[in-house]
């Protein structure tokens, strides 16, 4: 199914110190054994709850949540409000979606995506709000110009109307830039200690064939701002090498690897390459030097020459990354293009009741309105 995007982790670099909150909003329509609504929210890209329409309440996922609904009673009964009544805003969109490709029956994904990033040095702060179907944008909201844009025909009307309707444009700006803002800094501060953290991570050299890349393959590390790349005689080296995407693990940490071609290498010039490993806010690097007695593999062990393949643990790791990454994708994040970085939000996209009001996006809530 080209039904989903993906949100790539790590797109930050290395060394900034930008917060972010972000809401995914999911709607399916006839895909089975999936809800027909699912929100999740995450800050610095740690999911912080989950809604969907199985269970219909908000559902806490991090301990530290707990500090916001003992500061604020109302909070979490508040949050269940809201997104029982977003999940039947969001019914009502992808049907309003299916309408304007023509579409009857088939599996159909529509998504939101907003939220906001703040550089707690700086005080710079972003905002952004975007639509998805069925795995392309749809429509998104220009913080610069104010304005919507629909890069889809059938998105046309929906932004004809948005743009014509300042209220709603002044309040979308105005939660990205301020309410939003307002409700990540406090998530940082309530999640202080373990959003803030940092563990390293462990290094293995993998190759999976005396003629293969060898990868240098490390886990378990927090927070997703990190470097990984190969050096020669002290040098970054930039050519046959392969760098892999920073991917989650199951247990909130995350993986990356970087492979280096070594075909032209000669035995002798191994040890003068080596593997480095940064990690944002942490000074020391782990360097791992090329050695053939270190790396990882099961070809030589045996012997035969037959393709051979990573230890098993390593593969089970990957295979449950993958997996993780398709269950994560069909519970609300979006697998999503590298060529595309956005989202839209979650008004009604129908013309009619466009603007017709009702906020339910006061600044005692960290979700936005959802006109009716
Ligand atoms: C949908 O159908 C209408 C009327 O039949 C047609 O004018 C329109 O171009 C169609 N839209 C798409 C996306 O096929
Ligand atoms: C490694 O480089 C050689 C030549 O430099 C090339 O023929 C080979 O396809 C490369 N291997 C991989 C896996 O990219
Ligand atoms: C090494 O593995 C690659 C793919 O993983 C395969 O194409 C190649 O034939 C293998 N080479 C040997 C010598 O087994
Ligand atoms: C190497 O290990 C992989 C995974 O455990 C296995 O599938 C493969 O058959 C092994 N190769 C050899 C040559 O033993």
């Amino acid at each position: 199914m080209k039904i989903f995007f993906l949100v790539l982790l790590g797109l930050h670099s290395a060394t900034a110190v930008t917060h972010s909150l972000k809401y995914i909003y999911t709607a399916s329509s006839q895909v089975p054994n999936f809800p027909e609504y699912v929100t999740v929210g995450m800050v610095d890209d740690v999911q912080m709850f989950h809604y969907d329409s199985y269970t219909k309440l908000f559902i806490p996922k991090q301990d530290w949540m707990s500090r916001a609904i003992e500061d604020d009673p109302q909070y979490w009964e508040r949050q269940t409000q809201i997104f029982r009544g977003n999940q039947q805003v969001f019914k009502a969109n992808i049907e309003i979606a299916k309408q304007r490709f023509n579409q009857t029956e088939g599996e159909h994904i529509l998504q939101l995506m907003y939220g906001c990033e703040w550089d707690d040095e700086t005080g710079e702060v972003n905002g952004f709000y975007q639509y998805g179907y069925d795995g392309e944008d749809f429509i998104s909201f220009d913080l610069k110009t104010e304005t919507w844009i629909a890069p889809k025909q059938q998105a046309f009307f929906t932004k004809m109307k948005w743009d014509h309707n300042r209220a709603f444009t002044v309040q979308t700006k105005n939660y990205l830039t301020q309410t939003c803002v307002d409700w990540l800094k406090k998530y940082v501060n309530y999640g202080r200690s373990s959003l803030m953290r940092t563990e390293l991570p462990s290094v293995s050299l993998l190759q999976r064939n005396s003629s293969s890349p060898v990868s240098c393959f490390t886990t378990g590390f927090y927070p997703d701002r990190a470097e990984i790349f190969w050096r020669k005689d002290g040098e970054e080296l930039h050519e046959n090498v392969e760098l892999g995407e920073i991917l989650p693990n199951h247990d909130g940490s995350f993986q990356m690897s970087v492979d280096l071609n070594l075909s032209s290498v000669t035995p002798e010039d191994w040890r003068r390459y080596e593997c480095v490993f940064q990690l944002s806010g942490v000074k020391d690097d782990i360097i791992t030097k090329l050695d053939k007695t270190v790396i990882q593999t099961n070809w030589s062990k045996t012997g035969d020459g037959r393709d051979g393949g990573f230890p098993l643990g390593v593969v089970i790791g990957v295979v449950v990354v993958v997996l993780l990454l398709l269950v994560v994708g069909i519970i609300g994040y979006f697998l999503w293009k590298k060529k595309n970085n956005g989202f839209q939000s979650a008004n009604n996209l129908d013309s009619t009741s466009i603007g017709s009001g009702n906020s339910s996006g006061s600044a005692n809530s960290d979700t936005p309105f959802i006109t009716d």
